[in-house]
């Protein structure tokens, strides 16, 4: 009698737990009309610990759906892509989702899918406005990088506020290193400038010690960052990263130096909410980042591309998210420190 009533209580805890799960589905994936279709998927590089997350949730959305995405390395190259592109158009795909190398490069992409009739979803990179109007099957999923910008520099204004000892040399004055992603990228373009306008929109007066690229890379950015720390010392208070791998190579740079240790600290952000990332928000080295939903960025673009293979026209209703000027997703951003840090996981 007493097992079967701790049977009875353990299904009914599980059909609770799952009722809650599947409430929390804002973007319905598996379509029932689900029909076979080729799809066709370049990720600018695989080597990229944020685009592996997109990448990932790419495959799982497609799966899923018990549809199927091929996926491909473009390798940092914009000639590979082009070459991966053509392979994707004489294999006669119904849909291509594009991470573009370089976004200059993506209006003879569209030339090219145009001319084959196969529609895009461009994702991550934004192509420039005047190549997106060029037809009406061009979509495009990302976030906007300003948004992350402002977050970042609303966490480092809240902590140099509540922490008169970071400023060290006492002048009243941020004296901050930027490290900055691919130049021309607009993202690293967009975070760049608007973390900082929202310091000194709080009141703050900035300085930069200085601003280089680690090209989103960590051991890059470390190396950079080692640099920077001969060439000024103690005189750098505040160190922003574009994104979260660049913050952790240059966390590892400051622990050379002694940081992190007993109460020499430096604030670091990034961007991203990687794993890694949270992992470094746990213990207390990384000041805090900005959640860039790798996932639902996935979905979206994977949800936009299985519409178009099958001939429908995508719709907020029928893709879940919505649908700016019947062309763009836009995924918003959340801003991240240890406080919160399980709602980027
Ligand atoms: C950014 C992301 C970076 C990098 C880049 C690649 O949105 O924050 O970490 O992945 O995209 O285009």
């Amino acid at each position: 009698m007493k097992k079967a009533i701790t049977m009875m209580l353990i299904t009914a805890m599980a059909t609770t737990l799952l009722a809650g799960c599947s409430s929390k589905t804002t973007a319905p994936v598996a379509s029932t009309d689900t029909k076979k279709v080729s799809i066709g998927c370049t990720i600018y590089k695989f080597d990229d610990t944020f685009m592996t997350g997109v990448r990932n949730a790419i495959s799982a959305a497609a799966t899923e759906a018990k549809s199927s995405v091929e996926i491909v390395d473009s390798q940092n190259s914009s000639a590979t892509q082009n070459d991966k592109i053509d392979l994707f158009i004489t294999k006669k795909v119904n849909a291509l989702e594009i991470n573009p190398v370089d976004s200059a490069a993506a209006g003879a992409i569209v030339t090219k899918a145009q001319a084959a009739k196969i529609p895009v979803v461009f994702f991550n990179r934004m192509p420039a406005a005047a190549d997106m109007a060029k037809w009406d099957k061009l979509y495009y999923v990302g976030a906007k990088p300003e948004q992350s910008g402002i977050m970042q520099g609303k966490i480092l204004a809240e902590y140099w506020k509540a922490h008169p000892e970071a400023d060290k040399n006492k002048d009243g004055v941020m004296d901050y290193v930027m490290l900055t992603g691919e130049p021309g990228h607009p993202d690293a373009i967009a975070r760049t400038k608007s973390s900082i306008e929202e310091i000194v929109k709080e009141g703050i007066k900035v300085n930069v010690i200085a601003s280089d690229t680690g090209m989103w890379d960590r051991v890059k950015a470390q190396d950079k960052l080692q640099s920077i720390l001969a060439a000024n010392g103690d005189k750098i208070e505040a160190v922003l990263a574009n994104n979260d791998d660049m913050a952790l190579g240059a966390i590892s740079a400051l622990q050379a130096k002694g940081y992190f240790k007993g109460d020499k600290f430096m604030p670091v952000v990034g961007v991203d909410a990687t794993a890694p990332g949270i992992a470094a928000l746990a213990d207390g080295t990384l000041l805090g980042t900005v959640l860039n939903d790798a996932k639902n960025q996935g979905i979206a673009t994977f949800k936009i591309s299985q519409l178009l293979a099958e001939g429908k026209v995508p719709t907020t209703e029928n893709v879940g998210y919505t649908l700016t000027d019947s062309k763009y997703v836009w995924i918003d951003y959340k801003p991240i420190t240890k406080a919160n840090m399980a709602d980027a996981k």
